[in-house]
């Protein structure tokens, strides 16, 4: 008989409530679904993996819960390369992707299906469908994601079934599923990077999720300065809850952990503790983005003077970086080499900096020596989509060391940063920071600023602040 768990307060299932349990259910099984917006897209993306490893098969988990405390667990988050091939956000999932002699894969969805009302599972345990919500039934998954399904519970012995195939897995997400299969840790890393490289250029559907991700950011961050004197009264959390809000509001959550950092905080890359003050006459470093239902995340800066007008030195210092952000977003143009925008954007911060006396000259030096990191700390961008870091593991031929393509979105996000016990720079500029990043997309033009809705130059700025903070 199930049990409940240690130290519950029922340790034990009587025969009766058990049969109980069992019976008097309808049947909720859907017939009214459609196959996603984004399963024909899925699709085409399955034929472009499948295209790069014929006669191999290819498994690609979606990942497990974890655990954070006893039976409490974190919130699921698939990987985004399942993601990106089927459409689909279930957890405990794997894609297989099974090679044919004619060199093509068929591939199919393996999902933990509805738990049977046969038995307890249903309703004991702290992952049962009664406890966590319903779940999608294998029909139901094939009707929405447009493959074919099959129960995960019997994926081992299928894969077992097929144990001379070459075979590749991604490794790190699901440590059962990878234990039961035979493969080596090159080629698999190798699958993870095609997976990467195949996510470098967005398809239409991808672009309209960013865009997407980008207006409800760009509401987000009106939510924020509006909140601004409530956030003088509390402290940073105020902004970071008032963004969550609007991302939880609109979206499926913040695409990662909101910066959201005033006066001297504004100079830690990762400042999320965000339990600061916020002070009249400092800076708020404010760099969040909303993630879509469908995963897709924007990753937005914008500095602002918490008192509605920037001082002398924080505008100069402001002014350069927008400077160094335009330098940057006029070199994002298809077939410019992906370095192009970070090159152009630190070469002009490298100069401001001699010119201020902060670095030595001549800026070609400066620049050759990388003596401008000392305040600009990191690249000028990254790749963008289902991660905030986009692509990681994408081949630096196709990536830093490629070219850019239409269809490519990537933030332009220059910065300077002047530490709190920087000696070598005058105290008044000392526990100033200052980012302003966009998410842009490049088109066969040009690019397009996806975040253009917000005010970027120190008048635009203030004027906004004139108008909305509250
Ligand atoms: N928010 C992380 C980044 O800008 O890359
Ligand atoms: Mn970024
Ligand atoms: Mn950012």
């Amino acid at each position: 008989m199930a049990k409940g768990r240690k130290n519950g307060l029922y340790n034990s299932v009587s025969e009766e409530l058990s049969a109980l349990m069992r019976t008097g259910w309808a049947d909720t099984e859907r017939h009214d679904l459609e196959p996603a917006e984004q399963a024909p897209y899925a699709a085409a993306r399955r034929a472009a993996l499948s295209a790069l490893f014929p006669g191999e098969r290819l498994i690609v988990p979606s990942g497990n819960l974890k655990t954070r405390s006893n039976d409490d667990t974190y919130p699921f988050r698939p990987y985004s390369g399942y993601v990106h091939l089927t459409g689909d956000q279930a957890r405990d999932g794997a894609l297989v992707l099974e090679p044919r002699s004619d060199g093509g894969h068929d591939a199919f969805c393996y999902q933990l299906p509805r738990d049977s009302r046969d038995d307890d599972e249903f309703w004991i345990g702290y992952t049962a469908e009664l406890w966590m919500g319903r779940r999608r039934s294998l029909a139901e998954a094939e009707t929405v994601l447009g493959l074919p399904c099959r129960d995960v519970r019997t994926v081992t012995e299928d894969l077992a079934a097929g144990s001379g195939v070459p075979t590749r897995i991604v490794r790190g997400v699901d440590p059962a599923l990878e234990a039961a299969v035979t493969t080596g840790e090159e080629r698999d890393a190798e699958l993870e990077g095609a997976l990467s490289d195949l996510r470098l250029v967005k398809d239409a559907w991808e672009l309209g999720e960013m865009r997407k991700a980008v207006d409800s950011t760009v509401r987000g961050f009106t939510d924020c300065v509006a909140e601004l004197s409530r956030a003088v009264a509390s402290s940073e959390r105020w902004i970071e809850g008032t963004f969550f809000r609007r991302a939880r509001l609109e979206g499926n959550h913040v695409g990662y952990g909101s910066i959201c950092a005033a006066g001297d905080h504004a100079t830690i890359m990762h400042w999320t503790d965000n339990d600061g003050p916020v002070r009249p006459g400092e800076l708020l470093l404010l760099d969040a983005g909303v993630e879509t239902h469908s995963l897709y995340t924007a990753d937005v800066t914008r500095t602002l003077p918490v008192s509605g007008t920037f001082t002398p030195v924080q505008r100069q210092v402001y002014d350069a970086v927008y400077e160094a952000q335009e330098a940057g977003m006029a070199a994002v143009k298809p077939g410019a080499p992906y370095r192009d925008f970070h090159e152009a954007s630190q070469r002009h911060l490298a100069a401001r900096l001699v010119e201020w006396g902060f670095i030595e000259g001549p800026v070609d030096r400066a620049y050759a020596l990388g003596l401008q990191r000392r305040f600009t700390m990191a690249g000028t961008g990254h790749m963008l989509g289902l991660d905030v870091h986009d692509c990681a593991r994408a081949r630096t031929e196709e990536y830093v060391d490629g070219v850019l393509a239409p269809g490519m979105v990537l933030t332009v996000e220059p910065g300077l940063y002047f530490q709190p016990d920087d000696l070598t720079v005058p105290e008044e500029w000392r526990g100033i920071g200052v980012r302003i990043e966009d998410d842009l997309v490049v088109t066969e033009e040009g690019h397009e600023n996806l975040s253009a809705g917000l005010p970027r130059s120190s008048a635009e700025v203030e004027a906004w602040m004139a108008r909305f903070a509250g």
